[in-house]
Parts: structure tokens; C-alpha cells; sequence
């Protein structure tokens, strides 16, 4: 294979983005540092501006305000063809009367680069996304993933040095989804190419990426390692969004402080001799543990128990072993209750 890692791969930073559009602010003062050759993701719920922000990056839409730097260097009134970037759109649009090889090599000829060279490197990047033998088929012959592979293909050939992906697995199945962000990851490994994976699915926003950036409505609420954002959420909208968790608002489940609330992870509830009573209303097996919804004097709780669970009508009682204090809306900290009952 002579496809060779982009020599300078470079860091991103946005600084300030902001985008204005039918009159709204779209994407609100946000700034962002991505490393060379790192993976991040942009995670949020869908309208947040998450695909606005990646369009800004590859220069299909020009900032009301803000900053984008690629290298060091200020490339915010660059057009798309003038930086390092390449983009995978939402709706990867491929030519469907173009074979395979005739799509992946179209950037090229708009490019104008020589014949042999194009053939060289559309074998090169088909090669890599393992589609060389569909390289005479026409889009519509190929499946969901292959056509998913030959759009990164169309993008890889370019060799751009900073790859951006938005929802590039959308249209999969959940099977090969998982097997395409896989080949993604892998391939973003291997080139040691910086990526900008937009997404609204955190599991696969967590499977991929060195970072996660979770947006909501046009800002950055964390940005973080895949583990720190699950264990500590920096806010109370990234412990809704992340994984399952309970909000309670004090940890006697009764009328807590103003402004302060608590997340309480469904794994890090226990049943235990004293503690909150409760009464199981739905057992869902899982396997290796159950999902049991619990009412707590009217509040609903979810956990996960493993070992002996618990059947619908059982009145039990119930510990929390960590939970989260948010104060107005920000971690204030981890409570390990575990810990303090043996402490105190
Ligand atoms: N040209 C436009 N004019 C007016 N509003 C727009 C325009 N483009 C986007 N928007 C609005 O901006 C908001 C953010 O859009 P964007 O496409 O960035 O969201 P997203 O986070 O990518 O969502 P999804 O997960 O659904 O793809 C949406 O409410 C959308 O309706
Ligand atoms: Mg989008």
C-alpha cells in the first residue's frame, strides 16, 4: 500500500464560532482544541449545531463570528478546496450511474490530477476501506456499509489531513454499524489522521474517540475522555445524556436544598437491609443483571441489580452507593456513600 500517513496532520482550533441562521444563534461563542492526529466527537441531541460546527470546519459555511485555525494557521476565509480537510456528508451521495472506483475518483478529476496518478490512488484508497473488488460496481449493487466505505473511500483519496465525518454510520443496521466505526477507528489509527466524528449515538461516540465533545444548543457543555464523561459528568445535561441515571433531589428522596440536585447511577443502586424502602413495578432480565424499576414514595428509580433480584411486588430496601451533587445545573462532586457510612 503507498497510502502514507499525512505527514503534518494538524491540530484544530476553533475559537469563539459562532453561526447565526433564520435569526437564531445556531452555534453560541464555541471554542474547541483538537490534537494532531486525535479523534473527536461531536455528541449531541439532534437541532444542537452539530453538523452547522463541521460545516464552519471545512469551509462550506463561513462563522459570524470566530475563529477556525488548522495548523496554527487562521483559515476562517478559506474556501473548502483551500484546506487540508475532507468531508463524509450526513447522506453520503454517491453517483449512482458511476461505478465505485468512478466515485472515489471524481475529487480527483475535478482536481485535475493526471490519469495515472488518479488510478494509483483510487486503488490505493479503495484498497483500504477493503472495497477493491467492488471497484466496477455501480452504488446501488453494493450495501449500506459498502456505500458508508465508499464515501470515506471518495474522502480518503484526497489524502486530506484532517478528516471530517458527519453521522457517517446513520444508515447502518446496529450490527454493521458497529463493524464500520470499527474499520473507521482503525483506519483513522492507522493514518494517524486528526478527525471530527459528528454524531448523535454516544455509544459510538464513546467506542471510537480519544475525546468527547457534548453539545447542547450550539455550545460545548464537556469535553472529555470517553470514562470521565460517564463518571463525572461536568454538568447536569451531560448526566441526562450520558448513560442512564436517576435525579433525585436530595438523598433521603425528599425535598433537598435550592438548586441542588443529585444523579444517581443505576448500577450504583443497591437493595440492603435498612435504607430507602421501595416497592419493585417492572423486572426487565438482561442477562448477567436485571433492570428493575423501582417506587420510591411516588418517585420512580431505575437500577441494575445482579445476583438474587427482586420480584414485581417485593417491597425492598434500597442503598445508594455513589450519586453525583449538581448545584445550579454544575458538578459539585462525586458523593461515595459507600465510603462515608464505613468512615463514619
Ligand atoms: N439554513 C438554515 N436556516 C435556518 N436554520 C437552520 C439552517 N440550517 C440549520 N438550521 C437550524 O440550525 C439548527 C442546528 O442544525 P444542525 O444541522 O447543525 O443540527 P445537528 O446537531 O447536526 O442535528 P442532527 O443531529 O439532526 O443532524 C437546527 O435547528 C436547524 O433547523
Ligand atoms: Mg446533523
Amino acid at each position: 500500500m503507498t497510502y502514507t500517513t499525512p505527514p503534518t496532520t494538524p491540530g484544530v482550533r476553533l475559537a469563539g464560532l459562532t453561526k447565526i441562521l433564520g435569526g437564531r444563534t445556531i452555534v453560541d461563542g464555541l471554542s474547541l482544541a483538537i490534537e494532531p492526529g486525535e479523534l473527536v466527537s461531536l455528541l449531541g441531541p439532534s437541532g444542537c449545531g452539530k453538523t452547522t460546527t463541521l460545516r464552519m470546519i471545512a469551509g462550506f459555511l463561513s462563522p459570524d463570528d470566530g475563529r477556525v485555525e488548522m495548523a496554527g494557521r487562521d483559515v476562517t476565509a478559506l474556501g473548502p478546496e483551500k484546506r487540508p480537510s475532507a468531508m463524509v456528508f450526513q447522506n453520503y451521495a454517491l453517483w449512482p450511474h458511476m461505478t465505485v472506483a468512478k466515485n472515489v475518483a471524481y475529487p480527483l478529476r475535478v482536481a485535475r490530477r493526471p490519469r495515472r496518478e488518479i488510478a494509483e490512488r483510487v486503488a490505493d484508497a479503495l484498497e483500504l476501506v477493503g472495497l477493491s473488488h467492488h471497484a466496477d460496481s455501480r452504488p446501488a449493487r453494493i450495501s449500506g456499509g459498502e456505500q458508508q466505505r465508499a464515501s470515506l473511500a471518495r474522502a480518503l483519496v484526497q489524502r486530506p489531513k484532517l478528516l471530517l465525518l458527519d453521522e457517517p454510520l446513520s444508515n447502518l443496521d446496529a450490527k454493521l454499524r458497529v463493524r464500520v466505526r470499527e474499520e473507521i477507528r482503525d483506519i483513522q489509527q492507522r493514518l494517524g489522521i486528526t478527525t471530527v466524528l459528528v454524531t448523535h449515538d454516544q455509544e459510538e461516540a464513546m467506542a471510537v474517540s480519544d475525546r468527547v465533545a457534548v453539545m447542547n444548543a450550539g455550545r460545548i457543555e464537556q469535553i472529555s475522555a470517553p470514562a470521565d464523561l460517564y463518571r463525572a459528568p461536568a454538568t447536569e445535561f451531560v448526566a441526562g445524556f450520558i448513560g442512564a441515571s436517576n435525579r433525585i433531589d436530595s438523598l433521603g428522596l425528599g425535598s433537598g436544598e435550592d438548586g441542588v440536585h443529585y444523579v444517581v447511577r443505576p448500577e450504583d443502586i443497591a437493595l440492603a437491609e435498612d435504607g430507602i424502602r421501595a416497592c419493585v413495578t417492572r423486572v426487565l432480565p438482561h442477562g448477567h443483571f436485571a433492570e428493575v424499576a423501582l417506587d420510591a414514595r411516588g418517585r420512580e428509580l431505575r437500577a441494575y441489580l445482579s445476583g438474587s433480584v427482586p420480584a414485581v411486588g417485593d417491597e425492598v430496601c434500597v442503598r445508594f452507593d455513589r450519586a453525583l451533587r449538581y448545584v445550579d445545573g454544575a458538578l459539585d462532586g462525586a458523593v461515595d456513600l459507600v465510603s462515608e457510612r464505613i468512615a463514619g
